[in-house]
């Protein structure tokens, strides 16, 4: 497979010509790889157009590609590296643990330390169980929510990603009415009840109507860590409307578990959820998940529990569940961010992140806004130019999921993240991005600056007014 052909508007920018001038090296292996990875890439998010960068060494809030470009990095991992990359006592411990064994096919103390602290931190983890991803823990939480109230349906929020299977694979960027994706079958698709995130009618009609409902799940800031914003009360009435049909409550607290707070979002929020899922921080930014929740719910997957009730439990493997290398990796961060202020200071640069965004988007005169809480940055780039838009005044509560995650011409969006790129500063795709307890001032002038001159390079090529 070749590339996908360039629009007009990229095959013609300045951007993309300075972006391919900069990173020749990140093109020459993005060729190789058309020949080994569909689409070049080993992540959906990872791809863009004309090519991703290729990265060998970060460190701190900073990373560098193959042609020794170096970057602010606002992907933190996909989210995982709250303390900056190669935060020295994580990597002391993994490569202590490296030396001990990556796999001892046996329970290890590490592992219940790892557990201990979980159960300490996270309000909801009266018992926990390790997954590899965040992926396979969203599926056994609903399979444990199945078998524990006996009822099949699911019930989920349009655009809240909660991993790739199959339960979870439609409604998220497309299919918000809830026919399958590809691949995905029928029978499980008619199992998903999808509703608008903060639409309180919508909630208590899809309850009322389905009294087959054994879960509902929810990226509680918001999906996409707060992009479309979940209101407060919206959560506290999600919690009494579960509790009062017997529905199971799971925060998917994949991103803002130990982010937000060393609670998760639930400890921020004070509202506390039947079961949650964690991964990304968990295991310090190396492979690793978790699946955790009232003891009565977890207590399927024990085998003991199935001798005395005469029920069959939950079956779970899995060869990496709680490896003692992610273990060394997390205990060593959940340990750093409960006994330090590491999640105020992450939330505390975001906060000035984006009041100075804010002000470069006001100098500069455009009808945009950053906004986001806790640790995140969201751009509001305004894709459908709706009138009144301004960094002053911009509640993204106001603006449902379809106007907050609308892309301003996916040729806008991927030039903007160019743009930056070239100026050394290197966005999620949201686009914005976690921040870190380690990004300093220096980070945050960098960014501003990166951000006012891709502003102008946008309006220099008429892709903005
Ligand atoms: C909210 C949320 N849930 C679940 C997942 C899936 O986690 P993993 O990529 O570890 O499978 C992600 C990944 O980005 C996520 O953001």
């Amino acid at each position: 497979m070749t590339s996908m052909t360039l629009s007009k508007a990229l095959s013609n920018s300045r951007i993309v010509a300075a972006y391919r001038e900069k990173t020749p090296t990140s093109e020459k292996r993005h060729q190789k790889a058309l020949g080994i990875f569909p689409g070049a890439v080993t992540h959906d998010s990872r791809y863009i157009l004309p090519h991703n960068i290729y990265c060998d060494r970060a460190a701190g809030s900073r990373k560098w590609d193959l042609d020794g470009n170096e970057y602010v990095d606002y992907h933190g991992g996909h989210g995982a590296l709250i303390l900056g990359h190669c935060h020295p006592e994580v990597m002391a411990a993994v490569h202590a643990q490296l030396d001990k064994g990556t796999h001892l096919g046996a329970s290890t103390e590490l592992e219940m330390r790892w557990g201990e602290l979980v159960q300490e931190l996270i309000p909801s983890a009266e018992r926990v169980r390790f997954t590899a991803s965040g992926t396979e823990a969203t599926l056994m939480a609903l399979r444990l929510a199945r078998a524990f109230t006996g009822k099949s349906r699911l019930l989920r929020f349009r655009g809240h990603f909660h991993g790739w299977h199959d339960h979870m694979a439609f409604g998220v960027t497309n299919h918000f009415d809830g026919t399958p994706t590809p691949g995905v079958l029928d029978e499980i698709a008619r199992n998903v009840v999808l509703v608008d995130p903060n639409d309180r009618e919508g909630l208590r009609r899809a309850l009322a109507e389905h009294d087959d409902i054994a879960a509902a799940i929810l990226e509680p800031t918001g999906s996409t860590y707060g992009q479309v914003p979940i209101a407060p009360a919206f959560l506290k009435e999600l919690r009494a409307e579960t509790k009062k049909h017997g529905v199971v409550l799971i925060f998917d607290e994949v991103v803002t578990g130990f982010r937000c707070s060393p609670g998760g979002a639930q400890a921020a929020l004070g509202v506390i959820p039947d079961m949650s899922t964690l991964a990304k921080v968990l295991s310090g930014g190396l492979p690793g998940g978790a699946v955790v929740g009232r003891k009565d719910i977890m207590d399927a997957l024990d085998p003991a529990w199935a001798q005395a009730t005469g029920r069959e439990k939950v079956p779970h493997q899995g060869t990496y569940n709680a490896n003692p290398v992610s273990a060394a990796a997390g205990v060593k961060t959940l340990e750093i961010l409960k006994s330090t202020d590491a999640n105020k200071r992450a939330c505390a640069y975001a906060e000035r992140l984006r009041k100075a965004i804010n002000q470069a988007i006001e100098a500069e005169g455009l009808p945009w806004a950053a906004y986001g809480t806790f640790t995140g940055t969201h751009i509001f780039t305004n894709a459908n130019n709706l009138p009144g838009v301004s960094p002053k005044s911009f509640d993204p509560l106001k603006f449902d999921y379809t106007q907050l995650k609308a892309k301003r011409g996916s040729d806008t969006l991927t030039k903007l993240r160019l743009a930056m790129r070239v100026n050394g500063v290197d966005l999620s795709g949201w686009p914005g991005g976690p921040a870190s307890a380690v990004h300093t001032d220096n980070d945050l002038e960098r960014t501003v600056g990166a951000f006012r001159k891709s502003v102008r390079m946008l309006r220099d090529e008429g892709e903005i007014a």
